[in-house]
């Protein structure tokens, strides 16, 4: 097992928990920052100051875990969705498609189809193969009038992974903006981010922390297309109490600029002070760790779990085989195998999409052989009862 997580992580539900890519698990530490935080509140409301230092070890965390700057990196809102639908709204209306497949994450495309309805965007859709999406296909989509391609990295209800790298170089060529989703990825892989406009990812699954927080890297064209939404966005000439208290600023001159890096995107307002404050120990037991240290175990156990459920007969895997942390997998009656799975206490969960459905079981940095072979274990005591 990776050292720290036996400390972080003290109770045997780790080896039964399989079930990540719904919700992490939290560490200690971040229950023990997010009581720290509001006995903080409690005692000293006055002293939200604090809230930005949060946000600096946040975006620090996130940077080194997804191979990107500090500067680079917003805080985008309470979720994953919160953050595309920040990134649409930058984009604003003009052009003539977007761009999609037919795995993602139904509340992804749900926005999609409203951003689409609203400024006359053509949706366009590629279906998956075989539980994989064609890349080929994908970019013959794009043309010169696509005004953004919005993509899964690794798909939520199989594991399938996006070359990224290749599909970004695509859209750059032709001119449009490559939005990921990268919530079922970061934290558990390096993410490819050279030709990403916006890449978002909440961290309440892969990253571990506490709900109610997104984080994105912004690339330089995003930057440049959003505009100044509250303080928290805009450079101001003194320290912000100065500022507040500046009699001779005015409507018609608020001394205000605009900043040319990713806190434009940044919450206008008050930070999600609680939220901060478990994430930025979360994400600390992962930089410790190291990404690369944490993608090999992710990926060593999920090959490991489809090796042990291919030499079970009946048991089919659908599309990744341990090139993500998430493997699914049908047999029959999915139903009755979850249920049989929840009886024995494992955490797996049952998803469905365009055609495909299967358990879906995930690996993280808190799960080891054993939890693969229990898993493995009660898949075939169920299908033989
Ligand atoms: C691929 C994907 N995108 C988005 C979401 C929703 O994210 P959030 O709740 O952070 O908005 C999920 C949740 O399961 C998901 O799997």
């Amino acid at each position: 097992m990776l050292d720290i997580v036996g400390e972080e992580y003290p109770t045997p539900r780790r080896s039964t928990y399989l079930d990540t890519a719904s919700v992490g698990l939290t560490p200690r530490s971040a229950v023990e920052h997010v009581r720290r935080a509001a006995e903080l509140i409690y005692e000293d409301p006055a002293n939200v100051g604090d809230a930005h230092k949060y946000a600096r070890r946040v975006k620090e965390a996130f940077a080194e875990l997804v191979g990107a700057r500090p500067d680079d990196v917003a805080v985008v809102g309470g979720g994953t969705l919160e953050g595309i639908w920040k990134a649409l709204q930058a984009l604003g209306c003009g052009g003539g498609s977007v761009v999609t497949t037919d795995l993602e994450y139904t509340g992804l495309l749900s926005l999609l189809e409203h951003w689409a309805n609203r400024c006359n965007l053509e949706l366009r859709i590629v279906r998956h193969v075989g539980g994989k999406v064609p890349l080929d296909e994908l970019e013959r989509l794009v043309d010169e009038e696509t005004r953004a391609v919005v993509v899964s990295s690794v798909q939520w209800v199989n594991g399938h992974r996006i070359d990224v790298g290749a599909l970004g170089k695509a859209v750059q060529r032709k001119g449009a903006y490559l939005i990921v989703d990268g919530i079922q990825e970061a934290g558990a892989m390096r993410p490819e981010l050279r030709h990403v406009d916006f890449y978002v990812a909440g961290t309440h699954k892969w990253l571990i922390s506490p709900f109610g927080l997104a984080l994105a890297y912004v690339g330089k064209r995003m930057v440049e297309l959003a505009g100044p939404t509250g303080m928290n966005n805009v450079d101001v000439p003194m320290q912000l109490h100065k500022y507040l208290a500046f009699p001779h600023k005015g409507p018609r001159n608020l001394m205000a600029s605009l900043p040319r890096d990713a806190r434009r995107f940044d919450p206008p307002g008050m930070w999600p002070i609680l939220a901060l404050a478990g994430a930025s120990a979360s994400l600390e037991v992962l930089r410790r760790l190291g990404i690369g240290r944490i993608e090999g175990h992710v990926r060593r156990l999920a090959s490991l779990l489809v090796e042990g459920l291919m030499d079970i007969g009946g048991v089919t895997v659908l599309g990744g085989s341990g090139e993500s942390g998430i493997v699914t997998f049908s047999a029959g009656d999915n139903e009755e195998l979850l249920r049989r799975l929840a009886a024995r206490g494992i955490a797996v969960s049952l998803r469905g999409m365009s055609g495909l459905q299967g358990v879906r079981a995930s690996t993280h940095i808190y799960n080891d052989e054993e939890s693969v072979e229990r898993l493995v274990d009660a898949v075939r005591d169920a299908l033989k009862a």
